[in-house]
């Protein structure tokens, strides 16, 4: 009895017991918070999947199979990836329509949310390229002057060296790549679509995308991510040389002005 009332007012005894307490906190958190994470992400990806095969089996497996196993119509899309799905139907190209050398771009008739859903049904058929984040494909920041360089050496070819675009043989053609947005031209260069090759991470890194995707849009005039300083609407020196006569030369006046009333006022006392 005696014994026992000593160790419990022993100073150690509150750390140990806190000690205790932490750990177990800590523990039954690392037991079951992130399990309980995982599961919610895997529930709400098997429910995509699930949502996906619906409407794939409405909208698709007419031409490309019940599986995705491709018909005479459509080829296999077992390993083409959630990118190319993103790509091809969030580029308005599939649903096709009719058969032709070169399926075109149409308007788009799913939601993103629906065209998550069958890129999350397509890509659970195989794995294959999956669709880029928006920290991937964000240009901003990224070097045009490299990837000018990029552009000429792997696309002008086809698209031309502001990326206009051009015809190719047999019909087909490589559309400009002016208003694609930066997603859609990652997934293109990830995917190949039709006669396109396919730029692949392992190949062309993630870096060496964005310095063409800023490229692509520099020459079009789009989204030019500012050198610094105000942008002035971005149109030259007409607007600069503008901004400089009313404010620089407001400033001066105002300074003048000032200057003139202040050695008046210094005269007159
Ligand atoms: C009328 C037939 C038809 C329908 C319907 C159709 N496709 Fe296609 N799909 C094609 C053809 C043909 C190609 C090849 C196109 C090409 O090479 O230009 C293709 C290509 C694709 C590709 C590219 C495959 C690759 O190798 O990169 C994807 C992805 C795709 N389709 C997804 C879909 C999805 C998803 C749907 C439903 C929303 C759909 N398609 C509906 C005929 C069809
Ligand atoms: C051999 C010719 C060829 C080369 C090289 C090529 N492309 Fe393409 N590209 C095509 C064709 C053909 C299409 C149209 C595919 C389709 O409609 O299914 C295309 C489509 C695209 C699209 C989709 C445009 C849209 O309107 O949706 C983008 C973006 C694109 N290419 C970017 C690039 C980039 C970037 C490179 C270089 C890294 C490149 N391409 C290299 C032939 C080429």
């Amino acid at each position: 009895m005696k014994k026992l009332s000593a160790r419990r007012r022993h100073p150690l005894a509150a750390v140990v017991v806190l000690l205790l307490a932490l750990a177990a906190t800590g523990g039954l958190y690392a037991a079951f918070a992130p399990a309980g994470k995982a599961q919610a992400d895997e529930t709400a990806q098997s429910l995509a999947i699930e949502e996906g095969k619906k409407l794939y089996a409405v909208g698709c497996a007419s031409c490309h199979g019940t599986g995705g196993q491709g018909t005479t119509d459509g080829p296999s899309l077992v390993g083409v990836g959630s990118a190319a799905v993103d790509f091809q139907v969030g580029t308005g190209r599939m649903p096709a329509q009719q058969p032709g050398a070169q399926v075109p771009k149409k308007k788009v008739i799913y939601t993103q949310a629906q065209i998550d859903q069958l890129a999350a049904y397509v890509a659970s058929l195989g794995a294959g390229p999956i669709t880029p984040t928006e920290s991937q494909t964000n240009p901003e920041g990224a070097d045009i002057g490299r990837g000018g360089e990029l552009f000429r050496t792997n696309c002008a070819q086809c698209h031309n060296f502001t990326g206009e675009g051009g015809a190719l043989t047999h019909g087909k053609y490589a559309p400009s790549l002016e208003g694609v947005s930066p997603k859609h031209i990652y997934e293109a260069m990830q995917t190949g679509p039709q006669n396109m090759p396919s730029f692949p991470d392992s190949t062309m890194p993630e870096k060496e995308k964005k310095d063409i995707i800023a490229y692509v849009k520099a020459v079009n005039g789009e989204e030019t991510p500012s050198p610094g300083g105000f942008g002035l609407g971005n149109l030259g020196p007409v607007s600069e040389g503008l901004f400089a006569w009313i404010f620089g030369l407001g400033a001066l006046i105002a300074v003048a002005v000032w200057v003139a009333a202040h050695t008046a006022k210094a005269k007159k006392s």
